[in-house]
């Protein structure tokens, strides 16, 4: 008997992450303990997988029974070569974070954005309506957010990246669709202060502090860093530096985009509180 007819004997539904590197990955604690408290039967694998490695990964994962895949950094750009339906908020991204396999299909969904409203709305009690919105950055991160801001009709959103080309080309795509501008880091409009401040650089990974634009902060401005550790991220401790009243990490939103992919996969939605909780207890 193959490793893989034995997989598939098997009755617990199985789900996992690929990444690479992934063993800093909290989904497979974030799972299991939305399993728990839902009385569902699944089981959650850390799937350290390289990018020339991802199709062959995949295809075994659906072929040996897997029911789903979170996809992380950095497969979820080139993972959506292999989906057969993706959602609308997937495509509208540009990038795929959740699998399900569906017959012999493999069906696609983005469940970043959504995290991230949840998060900041329910959660944290952000309006968004309304809002002047600053993004800093203009990767992967910025483009899976854009969509689901301006659902929320913010008044602006401006995007503000070390180089300017990639932050030009992001809001002309997105420009169509709502009030989205760009500028570098050095050119920020200061004129209308900022209610909401983004870090979706990945500069804090690499434990650097890019000259972010100190003058965008007002005592009204929330800044939220969608990167999270242990310790204070250095966007974070920079905010709080320069006057920010709140400054938070985005473990929130972790947790938030782990709970739609359970409710798309598993068809109930856990409540996130007391994980969220647990979370920030044991990070
Ligand atoms: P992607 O998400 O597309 O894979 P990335 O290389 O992870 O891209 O970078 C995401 C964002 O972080 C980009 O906006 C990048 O700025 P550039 O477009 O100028 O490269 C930004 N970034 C990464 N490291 C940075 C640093 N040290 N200082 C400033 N910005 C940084």
């Amino acid at each position: 008997m193959s490793d893989d007819s034995k997989i598939a004997t098997t009755t617990i539904d199985r789900y996992g992450v690929m990444g690479y590197p992934i063993s800093h990955s909290r989904s497979p604690v974030i799972h299991r303990l939305f399993a728990l408290q839902t009385g569902q039967n699944i089981q959650y694998e850390l799937l350290q997988v390289s990018p020339e490695k991802l199709e062959t990964a995949v295809r075994q994962f659906q072929r040996t029974g897997g029911k789903g895949l979170n996809i992380t950094v950095p497969h979820k750009t080139e993972v959506s070569r292999l989906v057969d339906h993706t959602s609308e908020r997937a495509a509208t991204a540009g990038a795929v974070n959740t699998l399900s396999f569906v017959g012999s299909e493999i069906h696609g969904d983005n469940t970043d954005g959504i995290g991230l409203l949840r998060d900041l709305v329910v959660n944290l009690g952000v309006t968004l309506q309304d809002a002047n919105i600053l993004i800093l950055g203009a990767g992967g991160a910025t483009r899976g957010i854009i969509g689901p801001l301006l659902e929320m009709q913010p008044a602006s959103i401006q995007i503000a990246n070390r180089s300017l080309g990639k932050a030009a080309a992001l809001a002309d795509h997105f420009s169509k669709s709502g009030p989205v501008a760009a500028c570098r880091f050095s050119a920020v409009p200061v004129a209308n202060p900022y209610d909401l401040v983004i870090n979706a650089t990945s500069a804090g990974v690499k434990g650097e502090v890019p000259p972010y634009p100190a003058a965008a902060i007002s005592k009204n401005s929330f800044c939220y860093d969608l990167s999270y550790g242990l310790q204070p991220t250095p966007f974070s401790v920079w905010a709080r530096d320069v006057g920010a009243p709140q400054s938070v990490m985005g473990w929130g939103m972790l947790v938030e985009q782990a709970a739609e992919s359970f409710s798309i996969w598993r068809g109930v939605r856990p409540d996130t509180a007391p994980v969220l909780k647990q979370m920030k207890i044991t990070a």
